[in-house]
């Protein structure tokens, strides 16, 4: 692992010696937030060796590098999920990259099923901590020592701190910002609405199929992190009708601007 990690940031830095301090995550729906870098220069994922490349429908797959404000940034436009069949340590490959790139920052973003019921979809909610419990560790297997520690803490994955400024930049806007635990469920197929029952005993706000394995493997690395969700759908049970990824993006694609927006003033004032 540690081999293709260093395969593929010897194939970027034979493209570009762009150092980014802050790497983003886009999810379903903010894929257009990359018309917001600038002097951007994109690489895509499927020129970088034994890369992970998505196969959903309306995840584009490239890294692209550029500023936001004064801010160098590197977005992940599009990424791997669990579901498609990857392992978990291949699905965190390009958070890794981007840590191992420069960026001492990582933003995670997703779309995600509203558990909480104060949570409309629509609704953003930063993420506060995460459950990771149903999916494998990205840690498992050997140590990357080079990386972080065998047997690293995770009291507080999601930062207090870049939490507080997401928080103030959000009121700033004036847009509304929940907040909630998310729990990372293996997928592809969405939840039954049993499941979301226990999910909510657990204590979980939001379900998604991402970010709490990138969040891990970012805090392995020592990188700062923080989280937002798109509440996309009530989650199973909790609608009224069958939940679709058609619905999933079509919420995700309602909010984008003002989430589009949250992002960028959040990054700008890092
Ligand atoms: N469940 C799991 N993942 C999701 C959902 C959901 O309801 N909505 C968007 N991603």
């Amino acid at each position: 692992m540690e081999q293709k990690l260093n395969r593929c940031l010897e194939k970027i830095r034979k493209i570009t010696d762009f150092v980014p301090r802050v790497g983003v995550v886009l999810g379903s729906g903010l894929g257009s937030f990359a018309e917001k870098v600038q002097m951007k220069e994109t690489i895509p994922y499927a020129s970088l060796p034994h890369f992970p490349v998505s196969t959903v429908k309306g995840h584009t797959g490239q890294f692209v590098l550029g500023g936001i404000g004064e801010v160098p940034v590197v977005l992940m436009q599009g990424r791997v999920h669990y579901y498609e069949g990857y392992d978990m340590q291949d699905v965190v490959l390009p958070v890794r990259l981007m840590g191992r790139m420069g960026a001492k920052t990582i933003l995670l973003t997703n779309a995600a099923g509203g558990i909480n019921p104060a949570f409309a979809p629509g609704d953003l909610m930063l993420i506060s901590d995460h459950i990771s419990t149903f999916v494998p560790s990205p840690l498992r297997g050997e140590n990357i020592e080079s990386l972080g520690t065998r047997f690293p803490d995770m009291s507080e994955v999601y930062s207090r701190a870049l939490s507080e400024k997401i928080r103030k930049t959000a009121k700033s806007l004036g847009v509304p910002l929940k907040e909630g635990i998310y729990l990372q469920a293996p997928g592809p197929q969405y939840e039954t609405p049993a499941e979301i029952r226990a999910f909510r005993t657990l204590g979980a706000d939001a379900v998604g199929m991402s970010t709490a394995c990138e969040a891990i493997a970012a805090r392995h690395m020592g990188l700062e992190v923080a989280g937002i969700s798109c509440v996309s759908n009530p989650a199973a049970g909790l609608g009224s009708a069958p939940l679709s990824h058609g619905e999933v993006q079509a919420a995700a694609k309602r909010v984008e601007a003002q989430f589009s927006a949250l992002l960028h003033a959040a990054i700008a004032s890092l």
